[in-house]
């Protein structure tokens, strides 16, 4: 087994210090612009509306949340979970919203198991059978309670008057729509609010939700119970059950949004803070990180580079597998899991001529889904936001609950319906992410923090198990000290462990570095489609400049104001 030299390899200790007099040179230093990155421009609007009515970054965050839900149904919505990452500037404090949907406390492990004891994975994506207990709601009323300073009612304004007035379909909508057109038909209430007359609806055709407008007054005027309580918890349930589901008035009147402490870590004198389970990206990112830092990786070749951060990435999402799923129920080894020796330990056996097989021959394959949403927001005083939502799948489970305009998630298909059976995005689970009632399932997503000497970024993406090795390109790029335009743009490439392959855009790696790694054993696949949508915010603290990015391959829009 070949090694390669350290050039550099500070104590971690010293980087630490360093980290911490750079926090202390610039500590008191504010952005001279606010910004939002966000994947649809209303909801950007929106944010920036709320800051210039004096909102600080998590009223903005409630506001394009609430925008997001009603614009971007095949991605997020109040019938979905997601976690904010804030940093508060007054006092450094840093947390986690988790929002995440649980499973009804029906559920059991054998759930989507027919007779035979076999997975069938229609049943976990399509249908209210799918849907876990929405964590949306709980969070927006949480971050306004706790960190805002206007209303809850201001803040759902401008995504009420969009569901009551209408938005207008474009081009990714069509996509999304006809990609889950047959789900959408199937189910009447999701027809009439998503479709026209049973079709995609042409662009520019005015998607209005009269229901979703009254739901989101329910809860602008009653907090929590205005959807967990009361006649709309009660309309949930009777629909959510006439329509294969298991929801009980139980299930809802329990739903909790958690704080945790975000993950933390360095990498390259960066320090990193990332969402902690259930989520599994804080975890994977800073595993994958611990390896390269061990592996000298900027300085090696490039095959070199593309090889040990696909090996390393192969070894974190196996560790998903293994270990990961909720804190609440199982014991997740977070420490060990991020320590630099045991990426340290993990590197030592990487052979850095040839791929380490996956172990199963197993060759599911992973679906190109844009679903789920990010953004990312700076407000004039440092606050942060970076929060990733999700419905799962896109237009989640395909059924919004009649009277209510909620559109159930499919994130049930998060938990290892089987350990070992892949889910909609190929990924293996374990025993750790097994279903049971009242449990979160396991995530992948990943909103970000990076801070170096000089600069504070924001970022995240959508794109299923995807999103951590696309959050992970995000960081290199800027560890090579280029902006959020290289961050969002960049062509990707990623491996899960299983299947053994390397997922890419068609122009993510060169013809020669193909060849090359081929040679050591690596396999690929080259993706139909682009994938992600990443929105990213960038501070220089030493101009005080702002800048924003949203992914070209999306429809959203970064501003700075
Ligand atoms: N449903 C996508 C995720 O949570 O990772």
């Amino acid at each position: 087994m070949t090694r390669v030299m350290r050039s550099f390899k500070a104590p971690l200790w010293s980087l630490i210090i360093l980290f911490c007099c750079y926090s202390q040179v610039w500590a008191g230093q504010k952005p001279a612009q606010a910004a939002i990155a966000s994947a649809h421009p209303l909801a950007t609007q929106a944010g920036h509306e709320i800051l210039r009515k004096g909102g600080n970054a998590f009223d903005a965050a409630v506001a394009v949340t609430a925008v997001l839900a009603v614009v971007e149904p095949y991605s997020s919505g109040l019938g979905g979970g997601g976690f904010w990452l804030l940093h508060r500037a007054s006092d450094g404090f840093q947390t986690m919203l988790d929002g995440r949907e649980r499973a009804p406390l029906a559920a059991h492990r054998d759930l989507y198991l027919d007779e035979q004891g076999e997975v069938v994975a229609q049943k976990s994506i399509d249908g209210a059978l799918a849907a876990g207990i929405p964590g949306v709601p709980a969070a927006l009323v949480h971050l306004t309670e706790n960190y805002g300073k206007l209303s809850l009612t201001e803040l759902l304004q401008p995504a009420m008057a969009i569901a009551a007035k209408g938005f207008a379909v474009d081009e990714y909508y069509r996509r999304m729509a006809s990609w889950r057109l047959p789900v959408l038909q199937a189910h009447e209430a999701s027809a009439q609010q998503f479709l026209l007359q049973g079709e995609v609806p042409p662009a520019g055709h005015l998607i209005k939700q009269p229901d979703l407008a009254d739901t989101l007054k329910a809860l602008a005027e009653r907090g929590i119970d205005g959807f967990y309580r009361g006649e709309l918890a009660q309309r949930l349930v009777d629909g959510v059950r006439a329509a294969g589901g298991i929801w009980t008035l139980q299930d809802l009147a329990d739903y909790r949004v958690v704080e945790r402490r975000p993950i933390t870590g360095h990498y390259q004198g960066m320090r990193i803070t990332s969402a902690a389970p259930p989520s599994s990206g804080g975890i994977a990112i800073l595993t994958i990180l611990n390896i390269l830092q061990e592996l000298n990786y900027p300085d090696l070749s490039e095959p070199q580079r593309t090889h040990v951060l696909v090996e390393a990435m192969r070894r974190a999402y196996r560790d998903r597998a293994e270990y990961l799923g909720d804190p609440d129920f199982v014991q997740v080894p977070v420490e060990k899991l991020t320590h630099p020796l045991y990426g340290a330990g993990l590197a030592r056996g990487i052979d850095l001529q040839r791929a380490t097989p996956s172990q199963s021959q197993h060759q599911a394959t992973s679906t190109e889904g844009q679903d789920t949403t990010h953004f990312s927001i700076l407000d004039r005083q440092g606050n942060r936001v970076a929060a990733t939502l999700s419905i799962n799948y896109p237009f989640g489970a395909g059924v919004v609950v009649p009277g209510t305009g909620v559109l159930l998630n499919d994130e049930m298909d998060d938990f290892s319906a089987s350990p070992g059976v892949p889910n909609v995005y190929g990924l293996v689970g374990g025993e750790a992410n097994a279903i049971e009632g009242g449990k979160r399932m396991l995530s992948s997503m990943t909103p970000t923090f990076v801070e170096d000497a000089q600069r504070i970024a924001i970022l995240g993406t959508p794109g299923g198990s995807r999103i951590i090795t696309m959050v992970l390109l995000g960081i290199l790029e800027m560890a090579e000290g280029r902006g959020p335009q290289a961050w969002v743009s960049r062509p990707r490439f990623h491996h899960q462990y299983l299947p053994d392959v390397i997922q890419m855009e068609a122009d993510a790696l060169s013809e020669t570095l193909i060849g090359q790694l081929t040679g050591m054993g690596h396999n690929f696949k080259p993706l139909k489609n682009r994938y992600g949508n990443m929105q990213a915010v960038v501070w220089d603290k030493s101009s005080g400049q702002v800048d924003a990015a949203s992914d070209p391959r999306g429809v959203g829009m970064a501003k700075t104001e």
